[in-house]
């Protein structure tokens, strides 16, 4: 097994087969009964695959997890080494209450290839391929990255749009891009997304700004760097257990900025199926007996495509 098209198509039915085991749930106010379902498919799915795998991303430490934790060998055993991150459900929220945007994630890179952090928020920013790396900057204030944005594009501040978790911890960036007169879409969850709007510009989302989950930063990135998008990342390691886990796992700087060839190195594939609709994948279906699924797959220098899966209803 290598790296390509086909391997592609096998994993857009992992996290399809995922999307279903979590489609039975929707609307029925059980985020962990939605995630386990889809964190069970989705280990059995990769335990099924001739590689030699290890979740990089998971579903948390060992002593939090017992299924897809970080750290856990999945595959065979026998075929390539990779690293894998993966996000079975991408907004339990919109799962539990059937509302837009739930998602079944993963990526995988070769070993080695892709960020191993702990499970903690990151302050992320991301912005479209047609923007030079240097226009905008995580460390710039929110005024700087606006102003030097607008200049760019040669519009008014209040002609761009940001995408932003609604969260009061960004209560002050708000203000800023209000007293800007920027136009805010927020999102109640899955920063996935939100980041990924940055790709095209039919989403209408100039930048996404603001701190979400690592894990799902690491997701984006991997995505972002098939559309040639630009991300910077900065975990946040709020207490000592947190640093003591990354600094196991090699991090010294707790303070490092990553561009996003830091977080994902070599070509990486991601796949997120839709399970509810959203603006990118539409959710599952049942017709016929049988789901049909709709998967982002993007492949790094290779590839960028909407896949689409019919799972038998077993
Ligand atoms: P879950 O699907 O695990 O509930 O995560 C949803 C999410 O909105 C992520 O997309 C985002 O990165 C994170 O939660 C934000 O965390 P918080 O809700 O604590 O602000």
């Amino acid at each position: 097994m290598s790296i390509n098209k086909n391997f592609a198509t096998l994993l857009s039915l992992v996290t399809s087969k995922a999307a279903v085991a979590s489609f039975k749930y929707i609307g029925k106010k059980d985020k962990n009964g939605a995630d386990k379902a889809a964190v069970d498919v989705m280990r059995n799915e990769l335990n099924n695959l001739d590689i030699d795998g290890e979740i990089v991303i998971g579903e948390g430490e060992l002593d939090e997890a017992p299924m897809l934790y970080v750290g856990e060998k999945v595959g065979s055993g026998n075929g390539i080494s990779l690293d894998i991150a993966v996000d079975p459900v991408e907004g339990t929220n919109f799962v539990a209450n059937n509302l837009p945007g739930g998602m079944s994630i993963l990526s995988v890179a070769k070993k080695g290839d892709l960020f191993n952090a702990p499970e903690t928020y990151m302050d992320k920013i991301a912005y479209g391929s047609d923007i030079p790396k240097d226009c905008l900057d995580l460390d710039y204030s929110v005024k700087k990255n606006i102003n030097n944005l607008a200049d760019f594009k040669r519009v008014k501040t209040s002609e761009l749009s940001v995408c932003i978790l609604d969260r009061p911890r960004h209560k002050k960036i708000i203000e800023e891009l209000k007293k800007l007169k920027v136009s805010i879409k927020y999102i109640s969850d899955g920063d996935v997304s939100g980041a990924l709007f940055v790709s095209n510009k039919k989403y209408l989302v100039d930048l996404f700004m603001g701190i979400g989950g690592g894990p799902e930063g690491v997701l984006a990135a991997s995505a972002l760097d098939a559309f040639n998008c630009k991300f910077q990342g900065r975990f946040l390691f709020s207490d000592d257990a947190t640093k003591n886990r990354a600094r196991k796992m090699g991090i010294k700087d707790f303070n490092k900025k990553y561009s996003l060839n830091e977080i994902v190195k070599g070509e990486s594939i991601f796949c997120s199926t839709g399970i509810t609709n959203s603006d990118i994948v539409k959710g599952v279906k049942f017709l016929n007996n049988m789901y049909e699924t709709e998967t982002l797959v993007t492949h790094k220098n290779n590839s960028i495509n909407i896949v689409k899966n019919k799972i038998a209803n077993t």
